[in-house]
């Protein structure tokens, strides 16, 4: 705990973000309460997303009520693997990811627990009451294809799938953090599960150090292999999809999930629009600071009457953001 404040208040220093100002100053201000809705729920995001040319995982069925709980065979077919989750969840909570079958009543989860189909039907029931949605409201289970990490992970993950975050603030992508599961997350990246938060450069899509549980540490848990200097393939596509939901979602403050997948590449997991801290710890930077430049230069953009196009955001951002010599 203590080394946790030594961290918040060296990072105070850099101009990092704390939750009031966030709440206050970027999503109150910039993201339309109207909007919520398309990133709150993985099902609307995905159909605006499919509609937009976004590549997305797969859909393969979606479970909204008890009675539609029978219907998982037909939706999973003879699909070996795929993903459960909570269309309105967050954090990581109430996903499975299924990564074999065998026989008619058992699958093996990713990190190679084995389950029953009634656990499966159980789990259903849950995400439909809202055990994992926000506000407790009444959700949907999305069930879909899973996503295999590009092989470039694998020296570098344990199980699961990484993530890569990209915060866009008014379409200026200004933050990357690459998140790594764990034995501990389950297969999942979210930070709060466990998950590993890399620094990512901005310019280059090169990793930085790593934070576990806000500490910062050189190499993963697991296998014990350092996590920074790895250049992450197509980072120009991973920037140019994150930048281009400004226009997708019309939110000014969004977090986007990114995946890449060893045959479709780079997809679009999901959009929050309230995005964590912790990527402040990962990167050793505050988001504040970052934020504040890219509002000035808008502002100046404003007084010119001026509007920039994706690609020009992307120069912007990866000629001040960058951290590395190139
Ligand atoms: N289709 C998928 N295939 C494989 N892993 C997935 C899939 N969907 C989610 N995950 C894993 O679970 C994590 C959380 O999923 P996400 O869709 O971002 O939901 P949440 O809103 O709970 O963060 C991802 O970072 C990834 O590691
Ligand atoms: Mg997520």
């Amino acid at each position: 705990m203590l080394s946790l404040i030594k961290t918040w208040k060296a990072l105070n220093k850099k101009g990092v973000m704390g939750i009031n100002q966030r709440n206050a100053d970027f999503i109150l201000k910039y993201n339309k309460r109207s909007n919520y809705p398309l990133v709150d729920d993985k099902i609307l995001t995905k159909q605006k997303a499919i509609k937009a040319g976004i590549s997305v995982p797969e859909l393969y069925g979606v479970i909204q009520t008890e009675h539609d709980i029978s219907k998982l065979d037909e939706i999973i077919k003879d699909h070996r693997d795929f993903v459960i989750k909570p269309a309105q969840g967050s954090g990581g909570d109430g996903i499975i990811v299924i990564a074999d079958r065998y026989g008619v009543d058992r699958y093996k989860t990713v990190s190679g627990r084995l389950m029953r189909h009634n656990e499966i039907e159980y789990q259903l029931s849950n995400i439909i009451t809202g055990l994992y949605s926000l506000g407790g409201m009444r959700d949907s289970a999305i069930i879909e294809y899973r996503v295999k990490p590009d092989p470039i992970f694998k020296s570098i993950s344990y199980e699961g799938v990484p993530d890569l975050r990209i915060i866009v603030l008014l379409g200026y992508p200004i933050m990357a953090m690459l998140r790594l599961p764990t034995r501990q997350s389950n297969g999942k990246a979210n930070l709060h599960q466990g998950a590993i938060g890399v620094g990512v450069d901005l310019a280059t899509g090169t990793t930085l150090n790593g934070s576990w549980f806000n500490e910062q540490i050189v190499s993963h848990p697991d296998t014990d292999n350092n996590v920074s200097n790895i250049q992450l393939p197509m980072w120009d596509k991973f920037i140019h999809l994150a930048t281009s939901c400004y226009e997708l979602v019309d939110l000014g403050y969004i977090g986007v999930d990114l995946v890449l997948d060893e045959t479709k590449g780079p997809l679009i997991l999901e959009l929050n629009a309230r995005p964590g801290l912790n990527i402040q710890i990962a990167n050793d930077v505050g988001l504040y600071s970052r934020a504040h430049i890219v509002e000035e230069h808008i502002a100046l953009l404003k007084r010119e009457k001026r509007t920039e196009t994706v690609e020009e955001r992307i120069a912007f951002s990866m000629k001040h953001f960058s951290v590395l010599d190139k």
